[in-house]
């Protein structure tokens, strides 16, 4: 039997710099896409995969991410008075419940390995999921219960991967891969960032893990790797040696809203699914003359 995973690690204290001057300010993940900011994409796709907490991992200047998952009595009583119930209602439901929800502050920015470790007191011994916001997915079920779907079969360590261009490699963890054992293969390597020409493989890491606890202990030791950094994925591939590793090919499509192609692109294909809007920017984007 394997132990379910019940937590989920968001780590959101990165500055956002791409971004200025909208990140001024404001948390790059609080940035809209559609109509919800980016940060709670994943958290919805957590909840969908039946995850019960969520821990954020936050940084100076990122207290309106707190604001936002808190219940607020005012809009609420406010919106139910005025008659908006449904609206009321699915503010609540999109709401984490009473404990559900934790921060802890990673207060230097040493890299995702290090802001991962942050959480190691609060994760506990459990598996956990850590899911990066700027990553957003549009997949049925989501990334995470896809991932959740396999690890109910195989157990272990699994990260969720797909193609990219040759010529994008160099930007993100890139994987090695094995035998195929249910809904997942073996992964058999990961080299964070590779070299332009030097990538394994076109698959990369996109940014949803479901992890074991003892990388917590990997990642206390863990020297600094790719661009000066503690990388989750140095640890991960210290990992592989012992225990099992497993990829999970996400049937969907993933919107790097770290970047800002990504972002305009999550807003447009996005858009393109939402009911308000959908037969609107059809419209605009049949109308235009390139
Ligand atoms: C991180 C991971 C990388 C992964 C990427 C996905 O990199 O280290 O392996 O492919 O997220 O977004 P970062 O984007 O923090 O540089």
């Amino acid at each position: 039997m394997t132990k379910p995973v019940r937590k989920a690690v968001v780590p959101v204290a990165g500055l956002g710099t791409r971004f200025l001057p909208a990140t001024k300010a404001l948390p790059k993940e609080m940035l809209t896409v559609v109509d919800r900011p980016v940060v709670q994409y994943c958290v919805d796709e957590a909840f969908e995969a039946g995850i019960e907490h969520i821990i954020f991992v936050t940084g100076r200047g990122k207290g309106l991410i707190e604001d936002h998952f808190d219940y607020q009595f005012e809009l609420d009583a406010t919106l139910r008075q005025r008659g908006k119930v449904p609206v009321a209602d699915q503010l609540d439901a999109q709401t984490p419940g009473a404990g559900q929800i934790s921060f802890t502050r990673q207060q230097r920015p040493l890299g995702l390995g290090h802001a991962v470790w942050c959480a190691r007191d609060i994760v506990g011994d459990e598996p956990f999921a850590v899911l990066l916001p700027d990553m957003v997915m549009d997949g049925k079920p989501g990334c995470l219960k896809q991932m959740i779907d396999a690890y109910d079969e195989v157990g272990g360590n699994i990260i969720a991967v797909q193609e990219t261009l040759p010529e994008l490699t160099h930007k993100y963890g890139i994987v090695e891969t094995g035998a195929e054992k249910g809904k997942a293969f073996e992964i058999t390597g990961m080299v964070e960032k590779p070299a332009q020409g030097t990538a394994p493989s076109n698959l990369y890491i996109n940014g949803r893990y479901i992890l074991q606890p003892k990388i917590m202990d990997l990642l206390s030791s863990q020297s600094t790797g790719a661009g000066g950094e503690i990388q989750l994925t140095d640890s991960m591939l210290a990992m592989m040696e012992t225990d099992p590793f497993y990829g999970v090919s996400f049937d969907g499509r993933t919107y790097d809203c770290g970047s800002k192609f990504g972002f305009l692109e999550a807003n447009i294909m996005l858009a393109l699914k939402n009911d308000d809007v959908r037969d609107e920017v059809s419209e605009l984007i049949k109308s235009l003359d390139l």
